[in-house]
């Protein structure tokens, strides 16, 4: 095997961090020697929280796991794997409805340099979950905190009572 078949990237927006991430980025953990988490920094789409804060909710959510690290990303995946030497990213799917997007975008990641994707189902205590889901119920003040970690409970209502 090669080296870098022993790092993972699990890339995403993150915003914010779920429980389903979560449960995601703890089981490749387990797989792999070591997994880089890497926040999508789109300058185009402005999100709830400003990438810094979904990176500081991520390493604070995510310091029980020592090979663990998170990082961010502009541009394409493809270029952020080969900069980080690491040939294979894991994506969580939810429900065949997630299939049909990640399937174009493994087959493109793929195509642009041969960088593999792993799906991982996920687990199905989270599999309705989505951090846009998450946001509206917290918006309108429903509870959320079986979804997210504590702290991104608090974030959260920090953020929508400013
Ligand atoms: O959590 P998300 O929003 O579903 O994650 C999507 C993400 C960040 C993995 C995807 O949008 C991505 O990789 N964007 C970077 C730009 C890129 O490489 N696009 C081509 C992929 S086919």
């Amino acid at each position: 095997m090669n080296t870098s078949e022993h790092r993972v990237v699990c890339p995403g927006s993150f915003d914010p961090v779920s429980n389903g991430h979560l449960d995601i980025i703890g089981r490749a953990s387990r797989l792999y020697d070591e997994v880089i988490v890497a926040v999508l920094v789109n300058q185009s789409k402005s999100g709830l929280f400003p990438h810094e804060e979904r990176i500081e909710m991520l390493e604070a959510v995510t310091a029980d796991f020592p090979n663990v690290r998170i990082a961010s990303f502009q541009g394409l995946l493809v270029d952020f794997c080969r900069d980080e030497g690491v040939s294979v990213v894991v994506r969580g799917l939810r429900a065949v409805t997630d299939f049909d997007y990640e399937l174009k975008m493994a087959q493109m990641n793929y195509g642009l340099s041969g960088l593999e994707t792993l799906f991982m189902p996920t687990n199905p205590l989270y599999s309705f979950l989505s951090s846009s889901l998450i946001k509206d119920v917290a918006k309108w003040g429903g509870d959320v905190s079986a979804h997210v970690p504590p702290l991104v409970v608090e974030r959260l209502k920090a953020k929508l009572r400013a």
